[in-house]
């Protein structure tokens, strides 16, 4: 390895300095202020994982784009989503657990992705899941969620849409044609649907009559069902007494009394790119369509019991840390966030430095941030790094000081002095 290169985190990666980290805090305050509110418990589970858990047959791209290694003859894998762990942790103690579960975790995932804009190799989720509730009361709640943190960033209504499907409506719109005899097929289809936007109805009419095995007609078909806008439109495209088409009727009803349903609408072409949405699936874009999905989820009634578990409802939800920081910048809405330093305690010279100790342990004890000056510098540099730090105060304590018992404290903002008296020495 190029010694420069050491340097660098791998292509992808991010280091957080102290200013990016305070950006990704004040982004995780809101995800578990929002999580709090809807009564959500977070949970965390490791980094790595057996690969098996991710390992599905379907061709998703999250699969490809693992970071596996063999160690010590076991096959491990960074995770690159939180669901699989979760939904792990659930069979565990399925017999234990009282269901519904509303859990919530945030963590980092890894994914060897192409990267573009808003998309790098590692990211951090909120990731959000209802288990064990079989009706869209559960993905009503989860889509609320999203909207109530788009509003709390300061995000005008207008930034971003949400789009919703069913693919147990596209199933049920194919179960007669294109999957009478390979009902199987129908997984695998849904993946190479979903890069549509990416590549476009024709790469994507090729990969259905390539990969997935359909003739022409049959794909093209497909295709031009994914133009579909309207969920009425949909409806007609499917028997009548259609329990997906109910579902997203009654999920649209529910949307309208959390306040949302203007910000949500039906579209055919959202399908989601891993294997294992069974139900409504959603996605939410910035109204300007530059961005990727901001945020993504669906129901997946599937798959805790391909991983061993009971057959067990569940929906949710995976939010990522880039791509809103990315729309909140085009907004002007990243908060400037100062370091907290709330006073900063300056001994003149070393023989003072005791009873500073002390008076910045009642600070800290008192519940303040307050920062010691750790060398002796002169007055005006601790005083100008004391500004720096967004310090209010700066309590100086110099021989004169010392002698009469008090700590000189100076308002930075406006100027003004104080005296405070110095904790006494035994305390
Ligand atoms: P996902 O759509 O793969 O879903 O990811 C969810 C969100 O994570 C995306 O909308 C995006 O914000 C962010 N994200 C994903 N990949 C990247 C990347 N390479 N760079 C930056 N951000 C990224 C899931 O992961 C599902 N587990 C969500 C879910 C939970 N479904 C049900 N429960």
């Amino acid at each position: 390895m190029a010694r420069n290169q050491g340097l660098q985190p791998p292509r992808g990666t991010r280091d957080f300095y102290p200013d990016e980290l305070r950006l990704r805090s004040w982004l995780f305050g809101h995800f578990r202020e929002v999580a709090r509110r809807f009564a959500f418990e977070e949970v965390d589970a490791p980094i790595v994982e057996h690969a098996d858990l991710f390992i599905r047959k379907a061709g998703e791209e999250i699969v490809e784009q693992l970071y596996h290694f063999e160690l010590h003859g076991r096959h491990l894998a960074l995770r690159p989503e939180l669901t699989p762990s979760i939904s792990r942790m659930v069979i565990a103690r399925a017999g234990a657990l009282r269901f519904p579960l509303r859990w919530y975790a945030i963590g980092q995932n890894w994914r060897y992705e192409r990267m573009t804009r808003g998309r790098k190799r590692e990211h951090y989720q909120w990731n959000v899941e209802v288990l064990g509730e079989p009706s869209v009361s559960a993905e009503a709640e989860l889509i609320a969620a999203i909207f109530t943190l788009f509003d709390r960033v300061g995000l005008p209504t207008t930034a971003v849409r949400m789009r919703v499907n069913s693919r147990a409506l596209l199933e049920e719109t194919l179960r007669k044609g294109v999957l009478r005899d390979r009902p199987e097929a129908f997984e695998p289809l849904c993946v190479v649907i979903d890069k549509i936007d990416k590549i476009g109805a024709e790469a994507v009419t090729d990969l259905l009559t390539g990969e997935i095995g359909l003739s022409a007609n049959e794909a093209r078909t497909v295709v031009e069902g994914l133009a579909v806008r309207s969920l009425d439109e949909a409806a007609a495209r499917v028997p009548d007494g259609s329990a997906a088409a109910a579902e997203l009727r009654r999920l649209f009803e529910l949307l309208d009394a959390y306040g949302v349903a203007d910000r949500v609408a039906f579209d055919a072409s959202v399908v989601r790119g891993l294997a294992y949405y069974t139900g409504v699936v959603f996605e939410a874009f910035d109204a300007g369509g530059t961005l990727r999905a901001v945020c993504g989820g669906g129901r997946y009634d599937g798959l805790i019991e391909q991983l061993g578990g009971p057959a067990l409802p569940a929906a949710g939800f995976g939010f990522g840390d880039v791509v809103i920081q990315e729309l909140l910048s085009d907004h002007g809405l990243l908060p400037e966030l100062a370091r907290e330093v709330e006073a900063v305690v300056f001994a003149v010279s070393e023989a003072e430095r005791p009873a500073a100790v002390r008076t910045v342990r009642r600070l800290r004890e008192a519940g303040r941030a307050a920062e010691l000056v750790l060398g002796t510098p002169r007055l005006k540099r601790a005083m100008q790094d004391a500004d720096r730090a967004g310090a209010r105060e700066i309590w100086v304590i110099g021989p004169d000081e010392a002698a009469r018992g008090v700590a000189r404290v100076r308002d930075l903002e406006s100027g003004e002095q104080r005296d405070e008296k110095l904790p006494d020495g035994r305390s």
